[in-house]
């Protein structure tokens, strides 16, 4: 188990040396020669289908692969953005705060390994497009951004500030990434042999470094607090739960997009069939489905399915928003009949 205490410099050391033996390469220990099986699932689906009940089997698949390349990018997007903080809320923070080698060393592995992570889902996205035939620049348009989003001038701001809501959002996104590819684990047999295998790569250099936001959080909680160090100590976990929350939902809502693209290819005709199924679900049910039930979208939303984030929250006494307890729901990466 790695550390949490960013002064174990001799476990810390242990880590390094794990981290660079297992690093895999992106392009050379990956089987992108298996190029996408367009007829496979990208993630498996709950019976209800995230929210759109009542599907067919040929639109289960579509909405499968749409789920599997709308995660891929939203990790991808968060995880791009994470070298964006580089400077401001690692480098700065290790420049006042001055530990050892050690953490300095884990923190260029890190950033390193998450930008290598966020190219991987991007490759993978390019391979279903090349696989199906479909103009990369049109499936964009439905899938979520971060650049020149309010969420990303909200975390860099707050860095700049001396803040750390940052390392909050790094913690979740970090159990995220290992939660998806517990729920792809069990249904491996339906899924895209190069998905599941993108994903397995993912997880494992994860399980290695998951840790590192910790860390940072560790130090930081052990610093003197001035006043305002006090404010963001307070309040800097409640926004990184808002603005990231509020981006994935503003980002989802690109969906609706897809209304209008049906004629561009078979793929987004079968996203277009998808949405009427919609208004099928209560508006009062909706809630609970994407914050307490929904297997991939409340990974993200819901603190609750953060357990290392959410402890550590509470062993430091960091308030958060409350979140509805997971409800969690078996998924399928199969047809129905
Ligand atoms: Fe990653
Ligand atoms: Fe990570």
């Amino acid at each position: 188990m790695a550390t949490n205490n960013c002064h174990a410099f001799d476990l810390l050391s242990n880590q390094i040396s794990r981290q660079k033996k297992y690093a895999w390469d992106l392009e050379r220990d990956l089987p992108w020669e298996l190029g996408v099986d367009p007829d496979k699932f990208l993630l498996p689906l709950d019976e209800n289908a995230i929210v759109f009940p009542g599907l067919d089997d040929e639109l289960r698949l579509a909405l499968s692969q749409f789920a599997g390349l709308f995660v891929n990018t939203a990790i991808s997007e968060m995880e791009g953005v994470i070298d964006k903080l580089r400077d401001c809320a690692w480098r700065e923070c290790l420049r006042r705060n001055p530990v050892n080698p050690e953490l300095e060393t884990l923190g260029e592995l890190f950033f390193d390994e998450e930008l290598k992570h966020s190219r991987l889902f991007k490759r993978f996205n390019l391979a279903f497009c090349d696989r199906l035939g479909i103009d990369p620049k049109y499936l964009q348009q439905i899938l979520p951004q971060t650049f020149g989003s309010r969420f990303l001038d909200t975390i860099i701001d707050n860095a700049k500030d001396g803040g750390h809501a940052f390392w909050w959002v790094v913690a979740s996104v970090e159990e995220v990434s290992i939660g998806v590819f517990r729920q792809m684990a069990s249904e491996k047999a339906g899924i895209d042999p190069l998905f599941f295998e993108v994903h397995r790569r993912h997880m494992e250099e994860e399980m290695r470094h998951c840790n590192y936001a910790f860390l940072i959080l560790d130090l930081i909680h052990k610093r003197s607090k001035n006043l305002r160090q006090h404010y963001h100590a307070r309040t800097d976990l409640i926004l990184a739960q808002t603005s990231s929350s509020t981006w994935l939902l503003g980002e989802l809502q690109k969906m609706w997009r897809v209304q209008k693209m049906g004629s561009l290819h078979p793929f987004f005709t079968r996203l277009v069939r998808v949405v009427p199924h919609f208004k099928r679900i209560s508006p009062l049910k909706l809630p609970h489905i994407l914050y307490a039930s929904s297997p991939y979208l409340s990974l993200f939303l819901n603190l609750r399915r953060h357990p290392l984030t959410l402890a550590k929250a509470i062993q430091t006494g960091t308030p958060h928003l409350p979140m509805p307890r997971p409800h969690d729901l078996p998924v399928l990466a199969k047809s129905l009949s």
